[in-house]
């Protein structure tokens, strides 16, 4: 069998920590060429993994015949990699946030469509086994229609957004920092917001099928540059109400927190990732709580980038589409509009 020809446009922390190596070892998987800037750092990336190819330009290694395409760079350069890779025929797995704005983000869903090509969000949790139970019990319509959301995550991230810029403990860099610009540069959508806060919006999103609506929404930095903290209040199509709330300030160390409760016309369901917690309870008497080991909701990133391949050969389900992925875009691209006008209710499309 041929290889899945890959191509990577970003190559700092993130992708020399996680796409990199896990495709490296990837039997499928052909590492063909490597696009990051900085001269002296892409020619160690391209030495560390051995790449065939690398350059500072990304035109270049789209030049390379390649199948698939891993944007990995800044958030507010994904729009322009992601769309250029489509374009050129590539499938594309796109890092959160997708883009940073909603209309980007709705484009390179609709030319991945139109070109039958696989957008695919590397959001880790919704490759978790607990998160895809939450998702059945909400597909079997065990809470009814949905008519309430809280929707809360916090990280341990406050050197990340606020001060050295060093990543969460949980997933410390093995080969290069990230560029303190990417996570507290407001010019490129540094903040909590695009940065963590889209994991659970993406969650959210992608597990109930809702969409936002109108939002209002504040945010504060205390001591930083870029959005701390996130306070919006929410309604979605067909009238459901949501709170979500995000804090980048958890010590260093603490586990990850996205609590996510859902209630509907016949029940609700409690999802708690840091306390491993999925229970639904029912007005009919129902209730059903999963045995989960206590890590069950740990965060990792394992899975997505084997999924890309995959899909790439013809197999397996995308459980991270571009379509949710933009239905998160266009919510934080609301949330932070409306903060800036002072928490003004604002349309989200
Ligand atoms: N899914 C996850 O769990 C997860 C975890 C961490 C980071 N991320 C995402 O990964 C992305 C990168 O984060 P990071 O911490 O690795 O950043 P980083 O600053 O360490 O790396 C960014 C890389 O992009 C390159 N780059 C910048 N502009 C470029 C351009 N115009 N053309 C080509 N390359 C360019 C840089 O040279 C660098 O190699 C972010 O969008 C972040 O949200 C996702």
């Amino acid at each position: 069998m041929t290889k899945v020809r890959i191509g990577f446009i970003g190559a700092g922390w993130w992708a020399t920590a996680n796409h990199i190596p896990l495709l490296a070892q990837h039997p499928d998987v052909e590492l063909a060429g490597v696009c990051r800037l900085g001269r002296e750092m892409l020619l160690a990336v391209q030495e560390k993994f051995g790449f065939p190819f690398a350059t500072e330009d990304y035109h270049e290694l789209l030049a390379q015949g390649l199948d698939g395409v891993v944007v990995t760079s800044p958030h507010h350069v994904h729009y322009e990699h992601a769309r250029a890779a489509l374009l050129q025929g590539c499938h594309v797995m796109v890092e959160k946030p997708m883009t940073l704005r909603a209309d980007h983000a709705w484009e390179l869903v609709n030319l991945a469509r139109e070109r039958n090509l696989h957008l695919l969000v590397p959001y880790g949790w919704q490759y978790k086994a607990i998160n895809h139970k939450a998702k059945h019990y909400l597909d079997q319509g065990l809470v009814g229609t949905i008519e309430h959301v809280v929707c809360q995550m916090a990280s341990p991230t406050k050197a990340l957004f606020g001060g050295s810029g060093a990543p969460p403990a949980q997933q410390r860099a093995n080969f290069t920092e990230p560029d303190p610009a990417t996570w507290q540069g407001k010019e490129q959508g540094g903040g909590y917001a695009h940065g963590q806060l889209t994991h659970a919006a993406g969650l959210l999103f992608w597990l109930t099928g809702l969409r936002a609506q109108t939002v209002q929404a504040h945010t504060s930095a205390p001591n930083a540059q870029v959005d701390l903290y996130n306070a919006a209040t929410v309604i979605f199509d067909g009238g459901a109400l949501g709170v979500v709330s995000g804090a980048a300030t958890l010590p260093p160390g603490s586990p990850f927190q996205v609590d996510i409760r859902i209630f509907g016309s016949d029940g609700a369901l409690f999802l708690d990732l840091e306390r491993a917690r999925l229970e639904v309870v029912r007005h009919d008497g129902t209730r059903l709580a999963e045995e989960l080991a206590p890590d069950a909701g740990a965060y990792s990133c394992d899975d997505p980038p084997a999924r890309f391949v995959e899909l790439i050969q013809g197999r397996g389900v995308n459980d991270s589409p571009g379509e949710a992925a933009a239905r998160s875009v266009e919510f934080i691209d609301a949330m932070l509009r409306s903060a800036a006008a002072g928490g003004a209710a604002t349309r989200v499309y």
